[in-house]
């Protein structure tokens, strides 16, 4: 056993893992953060995407003991005081969600990519969810989401 001390979504935790332990195992069955999907186990479909040290990550590609002193944001996190994120309201309210199953790392990685570039085109909205697969809507709603997202930002929604 290994003990780790990380923040998830702005609280500390220390906590004791297995060697073999992946983080996307520490987050869903010790801290219950069930909104981490896993879909493929193998870095291939991004339903475990989380941000990490402000970059996204496949959490099914990261062992536990790696993110020792990391921080940590999950979809969990992007709700503030009972109020969930404008970028999770524009994804609602252009039909993005589907079955849901991508949506909360497909929401992660569309916000790390607006943390870093406000205004990004649409070729540049493609790109930062390329890794993120969707069965259900074909991309189109998503880059209208983000653009959606953008907007409610700005307005400061
Ligand atoms: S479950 Fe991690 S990339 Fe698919
Ligand atoms: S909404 Fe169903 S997989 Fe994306």
């Amino acid at each position: 056993m290994v003990n780790i001390s990380l923040t998830v979504n702005e609280e500390l935790f220390e906590v004791s893992v297995r060697e073999d332990l992946r983080l996307i195992d520490l987050l869903r069955d010790e801290l219950g953060l069930i909104g981490t999907k896993e879909g493929c186990g193998e870095g291939e479909c991004g339903a475990c995407t989380i941000i990490m040290d402000g970059e996204t990550v496949n959490s099914c590609l990261v062992m536990a003991f790696q993110a020792n002193g990391s921080n940590i944001l999950t979809i969990e996190g992007m709700e503030k005081e009972g109020n969930i994120h404008p970028i999770q309201q524009a994804y609602i309210d252009v039909g993005a969600v589907q079955c849901g199953f991508c949506i909360p790392g497909m929401v992660l990685s569309t916000k790390a990519l607006l943390d870093k570039n406000p205004h990004p085109s649409k070729e540049e909205i493609r790109e930062g969810i390329s890794g993120n697969l969707c069965r259900c809507t074909g991309y189109n709603k998503m880059i209208h989401a983000t653009e959606k997202a953008m907007e409610y930002m700005e307005e400061g929604k």
